[in-house]
């Protein structure tokens, strides 16, 4: 093929293949102040799971002035009808690049979509960095593509304690990492995987409605800085017991304003109960687990390896139906990376 021909072609169409880890909130976001800008109410930080991915491939299409766009997404061999926050990211990429393109993204996920375990913010931070990778552009432009889809998965573009930091405007909310994964690399994430149902009221509905409705969450916020710092210093001390209370009094905290909501909003059922006080129990004589939850029932464990074992035994006995058995409803990981090229 000639050296132009070659040049016409790779600019009418490029494809590229990545890989984004969901990432676990330790302390958690919830409530906007802005749903078209997506902009928090509160900063968030957070680990990425390694063994959890989206694997996406873009293709995107020069098309010509006139020519109408179209952009599909299919997820898990489904195609999906492209809500809102698709459109905002596609659209935001048409703008920056001045000319018009196409998108196409097939994405596949190794873990249950919509059930608690942030399958949009790997999903989210893979469409985005994909789209930064093919079209040369720079990190701000990853990070606000991937906030745009969903907020949480902005803190997926890069790797290891990352915190959100809201900002005030578009261009001041951005994300930043601490540490990276390899700073702390006995801690480990246990997901117990509750029930693979798609839940009830969705993050977006859910923060609306806690933001508009619960007084308590005004409590919530005035905690937060002290609680992100109390993270940081214990994440770099390696000062497990610290660490772990502040996450599960942070998951707690944000169930607790989900009750105060008006209508209540309810995510966790009585397994992931059985669970906190299980926890509990592991943690009598000194704190050696935490728990906590997302949207949803299912429970992410932060533990040290050398509890694993123990903690895992412990749970399979006591959910004696072979609820959580190893790798079926219970998966152990580590700390994760941030998303990059798939060769
Ligand atoms: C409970 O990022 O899914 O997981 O921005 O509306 O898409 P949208 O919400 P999303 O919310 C995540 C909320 C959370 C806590 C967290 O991950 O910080």
């Amino acid at each position: 093929m000639g050296e132009s021909k070659r040049q016409k072609l790779d600019e009418e169409e490029r494809k590229i293949t990545v890989i984004a880890h969901p990432n676990i909130a330790l302390i958690k976001y919830w409530g906007k102040a802005s749903e078209t800008e997506m902009i928090p109410l509160n900063d968030s930080i957070s680990l990425t799971i390694d063994l959890f991915n989206a694997k996406t491939t873009l293709t995107a299409k020069r098309i010509d002035d006139g020519e109408g766009v179209d952009d599909t997404v299919s997820v898990n061999g489904t195609n999906l009808a492209l809500s809102t926050r698709f459109n905002r990211v596609f659209n935001s990429v048409r703008d920056r690049l001045g000319v018009q393109w196409s998108f196409t993204v097939t994405s596949s996920t190794n873990f249950p979509v919509a059930a608690g375990l942030a399958s949009s913010a790997a999903g989210f931070a893979a469409i985005a960095f994909a789209l930064g990778k093919a079209f040369d552009l720079p990190d701000e432009d990853i990070e606000r593509w991937a906030r745009y889809g969903s907020g949480s998965a902005s803190r997926s573009v890069l790797s290891g304690l990352v915190q959100w930091k809201k900002g005030d405007r578009n261009t001041e909310s951005h994300v930043v990492s601490h540490f990276p994964s390899s700073h702390w690399p006995d801690l480990r994430l246990i997901i117990l995987v509750a029930k693979e149902e798609e839940k009830a009221v969705s993050s977006k509905e859910g923060m609306e409605r806690t933001a508009r409705t619960s007084a308590l969450l005004q409590d919530r916020i005035r905690r937060n800085s002290e609680r992100i710092q109390g993270i940081i210093n214990s994440f770099a001390a390696h000062d497990f017991p610290t660490m772990a209370e502040l996450i599960m009094r942070d998951s707690n905290e944000m169930h607790a304003v989900c009750l105060d909501s008006y209508p209540p909003i309810q995510y966790l059922n009585s397994t992931s109960w059985s669970i906190i006080n299980l926890v509990h129990s592991f943690n009598s004589e000194s704190v050696r687990a935490a728990y906590t939850f997302d949207a949803g029932p299912n429970a992410c464990i932060f533990i040290l390896n050398e509890h694993v074992e123990e903690f895992q035994t412990l749970v399979s006995s006591t959910f004696s139906n072979g609820e959580f058995v190893d790798k079926k409803n219970m998966f152990v990981s580590t700390l994760g990376q941030g998303p990059r090229i798939h060769k």
